[in-house]
């Protein structure tokens, strides 16, 4: 594999609105993110993902964008947003924006432009069809819930289509002029000094537009017609001349025979997020303990780096601000202390590819359940309870898998010190501050050297240490214990280092046979390492990063 900058990227992603408000509005802001770059480069990473702060009417809190080459007035500014890339680059931080270009915001110009004249320039910007029988040109259902079409006002019937809410309606990547502006514009920030992009919803940008309705897969008339919208041709072209920024695809379900144009040598993308992992939840009814949950995410894990097979590299992660806390999504409640959650990260830290951490993941941040649906502000949190009611469920019951599956329990504002609103506002927080920030929060971890704050610092040391670093790298992957239940183990080896891996989610731990010799602990979550001459035994949840004899 052609050696890249980026390989080297242990990042961390921010979700600005929820990050630090530095104006008093309640709402996070560029300058926010400013303030703590000192904490950022301390926990060692070297890239930021930047969600969405492009002007928008916020209808997904950014990731509906009006203006592509402006900074929304709730953000910051402009100057803002140069201020940090030059601050993070003086800490060897770079950038990186979401680009979000499936789809626009409604409010964007192209769009005011395209309702105007649906059949002018700006209407091939986007998706508009004729209705069919009275009604929408299929029966897609947006991701979001309800049709994937909406009416065009003023027109019987026209429709246009947005895979997202109405409010995002899609772009039509069928048409070179619409491609060519995005272009300029990725061409025009990249001047600015960004590192990249992560790019949104990438697999959706192809569409295979079929106006059959498909049979209805729920109590509305819609079929989730994936298929049909999430697989990406014909973006290479857009991006080779990006080769050299990082670029991180948000794609779904990447199968063998794709890896080579999405993340080869020459592929889209320099690295994708995998979701095969993300969708389990530990309370969800499947699973109801944690080992078993465990057992089937190292299958995934290791499957996922079959599949790649060395082509490419991965962008391993465990929280992003879709998902709920790792800690509540992989631990049952009696499994939760310090030790598994300083096991947790370890689990896919030292895998091949590029690794994320997630704005307060460091600290241990959790879930915020809410006593009504009333409590969510998320959009597409609504469209859910609504299906679920359709289905048939209580509002208790309904209320009870939102708490579970939400992805508003990774936008509470990040816990700083035990202060007001958790230091993250002085005025009235855009979304409650988690009630539990008295205890948990940054600075008690800071004070505190047995934290998991530290814990982490400590485990991107080992991965960015100049000796090991390249071995994490490109070094051999070799999964181990494969078989044996509760142990999530593997080994990463060159000619210069041989590391072990050792994690278990078992509640008594376990002893494993063992015949290496270890040079040096690199990582423990206890104070001992109990290896014998032909076992080693791991205590309750223990993780071990062991630098063995070759
Ligand atoms: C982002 C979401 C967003 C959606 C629509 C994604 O997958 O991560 O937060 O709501 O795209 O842009």
């Amino acid at each position: 594999m052609e050696k890249k900058w980026w390989h080297k990227t242990v990042g961390y992603q921010i979700y600005p609105k929820s990050f630090q408000d530095t104006n008093g509005d309640g709402i996070g802001d560029l300058k926010g993110v400013i303030r703590h770059l000192d904490k950022i480069e301390k926990l060692g990473a070297n890239v930021i993902w930047l969600c969405p702060v492009f002007a928008s009417p916020m209808v997904d809190n950014g990731y509906d964008i009006s203006d592509y080459m402006d900074i929304d007035p709730s953000f910051g500014t402009m100057e803002d947003m140069k201020e940090l890339i030059a601050e993070a680059k003086k800490r060897g931080i770079r950038i990186l924006m979401d680009l979000v270009v499936n789809h626009s915001s409604d409010r964007h110009a192209w769009f005011q432009a395209a309702l105007q004249d649906p059949f002018g320039k700006y209407g091939k910007y986007y998706v508009f069809r004729e209705g069919k029988d009275g009604k929408e040109p299929n029966n897609w259902r947006s991701i979001f819930g309800g049709s994937a079409w909406e009416k065009v006002p003023g027109y019987d019937n026209l429709y246009y289509l947005h895979i997202f809410t109405k409010e995002q309606p899609d772009l039509n990547w069928e048409n070179p002029e619409l491609r060519e502006e995005i272009y300029e514009m990725i061409l025009k920030w990249m001047d600015l000094g960004l590192g990249g992009f992560r790019l949104d919803a990438i697999s959706h940008l192809k569409k295979n537009y079929q106006y059959t309705n498909l049979p209805p897969d729920g109590p509305d008339e819609y079929n989730m017609a994936f298929e049909y919208f999430n697989n990406v041709d014909g973006l290479a072209d857009i991006l080779c001349e990006m080769k050299d920024a990082l670029t991180i695809g948000e794609y779904d379900h990447m199968g063998p025979e794709d890896v080579e144009d999405v993340i080869g040598e020459n592929g889209s993308f320099s690295s994708v997020f995998d979701f095969c992992h993300t969708l389990d939840n530990v309370r969800n009814p499947k699973w109801g303990n944690t080992v078993a949950l465990f057992d089937d995410y190292r299958d995934q894990l290791f499957a996922a780096q079959k599949i790649v097979d060395g082509r490419g590299m991965l962008c391993n992660f465990l929280e992003n601000h879709d998902k709920p806390r790792s800690i509540d999504r992989f631990l049952m409640p009696e499994d939760q202390n310090l030790y598994s959650e300083k096991m947790l990260p370890v689990t896919n830290f030292f895998l091949p590819g590029i690794v994320f951490l997630y704005q307060g993941q460091e600290i241990g941040m959790r879930d915020d359940p809410k006593q009504s649906i009333q409590g969510f502000v998320d959009k597409p949190t609504f469209a859910i309870y609504d299906r679920l009611i359709a289905e048939g469920k209580t509002d208790a019951e309904a209320l009870e898998q939102i708490n579970c599956e939400s992805r508003e329990h990774s936008r509470t504002p990040m816990q700083w010190d035990a202060s007001a609103e958790a230091g993250f506002t002085t005025g009235t927080p855009w979304f409650p501050v988690n009630k539990n920030y008295t205890e948990l929060n940054y600075e008690a971890e800071e004070k505190d050297p047995d934290s998991l704050l530290w814990f982490y610092r400590k485990m991107v040391a080992v991965r960015r240490r100049e000796d090991l670093e390249e071995t994490f790298l490109y070094g051999t992957l070799i999964p181990e214990y494969e078989t044996v239940s509760g142990v999530l183990a593997y080994r990463r080896k060159d000619e210069k280092n041989n590391v072990l891996i050792l994690t278990t989610s078992l509640a008594d731990g376990i002893t494993l046979p063992f015949t290496d010799t270890i040079e040096e602990v690199l990582l423990n979550n206890y104070d001992t390492c109990e290896a014998g001459e032909e076992t080693i035994r791991l205590q309750p949840y223990q993780c071990l990063v062991l630098k063995v004899k070759e």
